[in-house]
């Protein structure tokens, strides 16, 4: 860190911070924005953390385990305030933080005020230990009940609430989260549908929970009863790992590798986006995730593969799977600030994916990439769900369903 940038004061580098947040249109409510002004991020940061890194637009980590994971962080600004936002916090509402560290919970303190209710929750008891000593420091202590507990049960004793917060990536939606949200209350939670994270806003519509909103985002994994790791495939070490995340996608490892070494079949589409239609991605990676057939996303260390594998690989690259076949998304330049959109497909059969992909990239792009995204819905395991002719996709999980469904045709 040079000199320079350890000269910014913690007050100078949140108004900053906020005017970043609020010129992005990250911040819109001066509720949020003059919560963002009066938090001191820096305090809730780990000791020898520059200023500058602590009110940077970005993680701040905070616990790592032995072997380099992330199990703990203070989350980007962007995404808390993104959270805050779209939760639509009143001064006296009572909310639950799954998920804690401090920081966010003192924000959500400013947008409730003094009558609201602050529970933040975390499985790490020493996260806890550090929160309630930053939360004392910075006159939060008495505000935030920060307790250690797996956040999969949510927290009965400060319920109903009308918000819950879910700082953690998870897969499902445990029955006790619903059962605390308050009739009218919004969950807001980082929900990981085949290896696409998308923070969703949801709230109650009879027995199910309907998504009002959906950002694509990152958080730490769930730990404790809830933990459902993807199922992680090497295809060469770890330069090329295959992550699937639905029960019923199985993978021949060995089938999949050896694929690897076959001649690359390319298909390109007419299909082309500006690399800073940050939303395109967004919605055709979904897209294709959503598809009814076996789907996996590869991630490809493309400093160590050279030329073998040329994935689109922006956050995951959407990959569908044949049998010993298998085809990823990739892009090559079009112009000088765009991108085309293509496939390229691997192993005996693999022009018949790549072929596919190429047709769903088209079908994309004429019947939905304008459009209002997919509905996401969430539905308890064994309650119907609503009969539709659009293109649905159910992700049968412990607790809950999440059926995502493009309405429009082009399936
Ligand atoms: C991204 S951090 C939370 C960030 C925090 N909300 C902030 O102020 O920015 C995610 C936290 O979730 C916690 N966590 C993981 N699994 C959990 C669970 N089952 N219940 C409660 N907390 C959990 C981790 O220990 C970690 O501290």
């Amino acid at each position: 860190m040079n000199e320079l940038m350890e000269d910014l004061s913690p007050e100078t580098a949140r108004q900053q911070l906020v005017e970043h947040l609020t010129a992005k249109g990250w911040i819109t409510h001066p509720e949020v924005a003059a919560a963002f002004s009066t938090v001191p991020r820096h305090e809730f940061a780990p000791a020898g953390t520059s200023v500058r890194a602590a009110y940077a637009d970005d993680t701040v980590i905070t616990v790592r385990t032995p072997d380099g994971a992330t199990t703990s962080s203070i989350s980007a600004p962007w995404l808390q305030a993104h959270m805050l936002e779209t939760a639509r916090l009143r001064p006296g509402g009572r909310v639950l933080e799954i998920g804690s560290g401090g920081y966010n919970a003192a924000l959500i303190a400013e947008l409730v005020g003094p009558a609201g209710t602050v529970v933040s929750v975390d499985i790490d008891a020493q996260v806890i230990a550090n929160a309630q000593a930053a939360l004392a420091r910075t006159g939060y202590g008495q505000v935030v009940e920060a307790i250690c507990a797996d956040g999969e049960n949510g927290y009965p004793g400060g319920g109903p609430y009308d918000a819950i917060l879910v700082t953690v990536e998870c897969s499902d939606i445990p029955p006790a989260w619903i059962e605390q949200l308050a009739p009218e209350g919004l969950l807001v939670a980082p929900v990981r549908m085949r290896a696409n994270t998308r923070c969703l806003t949801l709230r109650r519509r009879g027995d199910h929970l309907v998504a009002i909103a959906a950002r694509q985002c990152g958080f730490v994994p769930m730990q404790g009863a809830g933990h459902d790791p993807v199922r992680r495939t090497p295809l060469l070490g770890n330069d090329i790992v295959l992550t699937i995340d639905d029960p019923s996608t199985t993978a021949d490892a060995e089938a999949l590798a050896a694929a690897l070494h076959t001649p690359r079949v390319e298909v390109w589409s007419p299909v082309t986006a500006r690399i800073d239609e940050g939303g395109a991605f967004e919605s055709i990676h979904l897209w294709l995730a959503s598809q009814p057939r076996p789907y996996g996303a590869l991630t490809v260390d493309r400093s160590r593969v050279g030329d073998l594998l040329d994935p689109d690989n922006r956050f995951v690259c959407p990959t569908l799977l044949a049998g010993d076949s298998f085809a990823h998304l990739t892009l090559r330049r079009h112009e000088q600030s765009s991108y085309q959109f293509g496939a390229h497909g691997f192993g005996p059969g693999g022009a018949a994916p790549a072929a596919e992909l190429a047709d769903l990239i088209v079908a994309w792009d004429q019947h939905h990439r304008h459009g209002s995204g997919p509905g996401i819905t969430v539905h308890p395991v064994g309650a119907p769900l609503p009969a539709t002719d659009d293109l649905q996709l159910l992700l049968p999980r412990r607790h809950s369903q999440v059926a995502i469904t493009w309405p429009g045709g082009g399936r």
